[in-house]
C-alpha cells in the first residue's frame, strides 16, 4: 500500500501521547471503502492522556470551569478534582457491569458532569454517545435504537434564557417510542426542576450513586488499555435519509490529531485557556471543549447559555476578559445574533479582551462581513480565522494555523476563505461529477478529500458499513466526499460554498431537510413535499417548506395548517429545526422518473442561475414555484430572470 500522506508529521505528532503499549507503524490496512487505520498496534486510553498524567504536574490547575449565565453559577475544577469525578463516576459505571465496547448515551444540557461522563466511559473503553438536548423524543429513540445504550445519562432538566426545558419526559417519551430497553438511567437533579424518580424502572439518582461510590471506596482508579482502532464515541450527525449516521471515533488517530491541532492550529499550550462555545452534543465541542484542550493541560471553558439574552450580548466578552481567554471558537451565527444586538460591539468596550490571540469561527460559511464586524471588535493582536471540518472528520481540514504562524497569522487569513489546506489532510476539488481534479484557480466543484484521512477522521458509521461505502466513498471513489462544493484559489486558500447534498445547515446545526420532509408529509392535507434550505440573515439558512396539498387540504385554512406543521417539526424534530416558513404549490417540479428536482429550486431560492434540467418532465412546473416564491419574497430580489424571461 502506498500513500502519499505524511506520515512522519503522525509519527512525531504521536510521541505527545502516552502509550500503553507504543505503536511500531503509523498506518496499517483493512479491508472497505477507506483502506487505511492508524497507529494499527498502539494501545493506550484517552482518558488517561486527558487527566492521569497531568495531575502529577498539573494538579492543581483549573482544567474545567463551567460558567453558567443561565443560572448564574461558575465552578472552577483542577485537574484533581476532574479526575476524582470521573474516578468516581466510572465507578458508577462499572458497579452497573459496564465493560470495554459497551455503550451509554448522553442526553445532557452543558453541565460539567456531561464532561466526566466523557471522560469516565472512556476510562473504562465504554463507548460514548452524546445527543444534543435540543433534539425531540423521536429523534432521540432514533440514536437510543441505533447505538443500543446501556446506561442513558440525563439531567432533570435544561435551561433555556426563554424557559426551563425538563428532559425526563422527553427521555420517558423517547425510551417509549424506541424498540431497545435501556436498563438504567442515570438522572442529575438540578435545583431549577426537579424530576420525579421510578427507581423500579431503572432511575438513579446521579449524586447518590457518585456518594455511594465513595462511601464504599470503589472509584475506577485504574485505566483500560484498548487498542488504537478501538471505539471512544459514536456521534449521530443527520444522514440525507433522514436516518442519522452514527460517526465513530477511533482512540488512538483522534488522541495524536487533536493533541496536535489544539498546539498546531489553536494556539493553545499547556497552562493556557480555551473557550470553545458549542453544544456538548456536537462534534466541535468533543474535539475542543474536553479533548482536544485536555490531552495538552490547558484550561477549558464550558459555557452554559446563548450568546446573547443570557443576560446580554456581551457575555462572551466577558468570559474572555473573567478568564483571560487565549482562543475562542464559536460559531458565524453566534456572532451574527451578537452582532445584531449590539451593532457597533458597545458591550465588548466594558471588558478586556487583550488576552485573545485567536478567535475561530466555524460550523457553516463565515461570511466576510460576520469575520469584519468580529476583527474590528477584539484587539488588534488578535486574528479572526475561519475553517472547516465536520462531524466526519473531527478536526480542521482547513484553517489558518495559529499555533503555526504564530502573531503572523493574519496575513495568512482572506476573508471568505476557509484557509488552506492544514497538514496532514489533502483537500481538493473534483469537476462537477467527474473524477477529473480542477487543476486551474477557481474551478468550481465538488470537495473531496485524499485517503488516507487524518488520524482522527472517522473510520466508519456505527455497525453500518453499507452506510460508510455508499454515503462517503461510492460517488467519487478513491476518496472522501464532504457533501460541499466550492473552489481553490490561485494561493491555494479553499473556498466553501453550498452543500451538495439534500443536509441544511441551521445555525451551524447540520439537520436532514429529508427528516424534515417526513414531519410534512404525516400531515394528512400534505400530499407532497420538499423542503430546501432558505438563506437567512441570522442562522445561515433555515428550512422553507414547499407542499402540494391533498385535495382536502385544499379546502383547510391555510393559517391554521402551516401553524400545525410548525407544531409537527418542534414535536418530532425538535425546536432547533427552526422550521416557520412554507408555500403552497399546485405541483413539484420532478424528472421523468418521478424525482423531485430539489437543487434546481434550492438554486432558485439562493438567488443563482437555474438551468432548466434536461431531464424535467414538465418545464411550467419550475416557472409556476418561481412564481409563487417570487410573490412571497422569498426569493432575491436581483436573482437572474432566466425562468422569467420564458413567461
Ligand atoms: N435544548 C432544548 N431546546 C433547545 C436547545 C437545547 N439544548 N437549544 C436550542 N433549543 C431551542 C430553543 O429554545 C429555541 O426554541 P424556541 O423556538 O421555542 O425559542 C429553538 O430551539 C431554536 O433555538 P436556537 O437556534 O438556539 O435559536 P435562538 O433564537 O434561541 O438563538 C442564536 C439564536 C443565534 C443565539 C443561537 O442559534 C446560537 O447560539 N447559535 C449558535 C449555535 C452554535 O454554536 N452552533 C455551532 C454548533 S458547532
Amino acid at each position: 500500500m502506498t500513500s502519499e500522506v505524511d506520515t512522519e508529521l503522525w509519527k512525531k505528532a504521536a510521541q505527545d501521547i502516552d502509550w500503553f503499549v507504543e505503536p511500531t507503524s503509523v498506518l496499517g490496512s483493512r479491508p472497505g471503502p477507506n483502506p487505511y487505520t492508524w497507529f494499527p498496534d498502539g494501545k493506550l486510553n484517552t482518558c488517561y492522556n486527558c487527566l492521569d498524567r497531568h495531575v502529577a504536574s498539573l494538579g492543581d490547575q483549573a482544567c474545567l470551569i463551567w460558567d453558567s449565565s443561565v443560572t448564574n453559577t461558575k465552578q472552577v475544577y483542577t485537574y484533581r478534582q476532574v479526575l476524582d469525578r470521573v474516578q468516581t463516576l466510572a465507578g458508577v459505571f462499572h458497579s452497573y457491569g459496564l465493560h470495554k465496547g459497551d455503550t451509554v448515551l448522553i442526553y445532557m444540557p452543558m453541565v460539567p458532569e456531561a464532561v466526566f461522563a466523557f471522560l469516565a466511559c472512556a476510562r473504562l473503553g465504554v463507548v460514548h454517545s452524546a445527543v444534543f438536548g435540543g433534539f425531540a423524543p423521536k429523534e432521540l429513540a432514533k440514536r437510543i435504537d441505533a447505538c443500543k445504550p446501556k446506561v442513558v445519562l440525563t439531567a432533570s432538566c435544561g435551561i433555556e434564557p426563554k424557559r426551563v426545558i425538563p428532559y425526563k419526559p422527553l427521555l420517558e417519551e423517547a425510551l417509549r417510542l424506541a424498540n431497545h430497553h435501556v436498563p438504567i438511567r442515570l438522572l442529575l437533579q438540578r435545583e431549577r426542576q426537579r424530576s420525579l424518580m421510578n427507581y423500579a424502572q431503572g432511575d438513579r439518582d446521579f449524586d447518590q450513586e457518585m456518594e455511594r461510590i465513595e462511601t464504599n471506596g470503589k472509584q475506577f482508579k485504574g485505566c483500560v488499555s484498548v487498542k488504537s482502532e478501538d471505539p471512544l464515541y459514536v456521534l449521530y450527525t443527520s444522514g440525507t435519509t433522514g436516518v442519522p449516521k452514527g460517526v465513530v471515533r477511533t482512540n488512538g488517530g483522534h488522541a495524536v490529531v487533536l493533541r496536535w491541532s489544539i498546539d498546531y492550529v489553536f494556539n493553545i499550550k499547556r497552562g493556557d485557556t480555551i473557550f470553545t462555545a458549542s453544544d456538548i452534543g456536537w462534534a466541535v465541542s468533543h474535539s475542543y471543549t474536553v479533548y482536544g484542550p485536555m490531552l495538552i493541560g490547558a484550561t477549558t471553558i464550558l459555557y452554559e447559555g446563548k450568546p446573547i439574552a443570557s443576560p446580554d450580548a456581551g457575555t462572551f466578552w466577558r468570559l474572555i476578559s473573567d478568564y483571560k481567554v487565549k482562543t475562542m471558537f464559536t460559531a458565524p451565527t453566534a456572532v451574527r445574533a451578537i452582532a445584531r444586538e449590539d451593532p457597533h460591539a458597545l458591550l465588548s468596550k466594558q471588558y478586556d479582551l487583550s488576552s485573545l490571540t485567536s478567535l475561530f469561527l466555524a460550523g457553516e460559511r463565515s461570511d466576510p462581513e460576520t469575520l469584519k464586524w468580529c476583527q474590528n471588535l477584539v484587539h488588534k493582536t488578535c486574528t479572526v480565522i475561519d475553517n472547516y471540518w465536520s462531524t466526519e472528520l473531527g478536526s480542521p481540514v482547513t484553517a489558518t494555523c495559529a499555533g503555526h504562524l504564530q502573531e503572523k497569522t493574519r496575513e495568512g487569513v482572506r476573508w471568505g476563505s476557509a484557509g488552506k489546506q492544514v497538514p496532514g489532510s489533502r483537500i481538493l476539488v473534483l469537476k462537477e461529477g467527474t473524477l477529473e481534479e480542477a487543476t486551474e484557480a477557481n474551478q468550481f466543484g465538488n470537495i473531496v478529500l485524499k485517503l488516507p484521512l487524518p488520524p482522527g477522521a472517522f473510520p466508519g458509521l456505527w455497525q453500518n458499513e453499507a452506510g460508510y461505502k455508499s454515503s462517503y466513498f461510492d460517488k467519487y471513489p478513491g476518496y472522501f466526499d464532504t457533501g460541499d462544493a466550492g473552489m481553490i484559489d490561485q494561493d491555494g486558500f479553499v473556498h466553501i460554498m453550498s452543500r451538495t447534498d439534500d443536509i441544511i445547515n441551521v445555525a451551524g446545526h447540520r439537520l436532514s431537510t429529508g427528516t424534515i420532509e417526513q414531519i410534512l408529509i404525516a400531515h394528512p392535507m400534505v400530499a407532497e413535499c420538499c423542503v430546501v434550505p432558505l438563506p437567512d440573515k441570522l442562522k445561515g439558512h433555515v428550512p422553507l417548506g414547499i407542499l402540494v396539498l391533498t385535495h382536502e387540504g385544499q379546502a383547510m385554512e391555510v393559517d391554521v395548517l402551516f401553524k400545525e406543521l410548525v407544531q409537527a417539526t418542534r414535536r418530532d424534530l425538535g425546536a432547533i429545526a427552526c422550521f416557520e416558513i412554507s408555500v403552497i404549490v399546485p405541483r413539484l417540479p420532478k424528472t421523468r422518473s418521478g424525482k423531485v428536482l430539489r437543487r434546481s429550486i434550492r438554486e432558485m431560492v439562493d438567488g443563482k442561475q437555474v438551468n432548466m434540467p434536461a431531464t424535467i418532465e414538465d418545464e411550467d412546473t419550475l416557472y409556476e414555484i418561481y412564481d409563487i416564491l417570487s410573490k412571497r419574497q422569498l426569493i432575491p430580489l436581483d436573482s437572474p430572470l432566466l425562468l422569467k424571461a420564458k413567461l
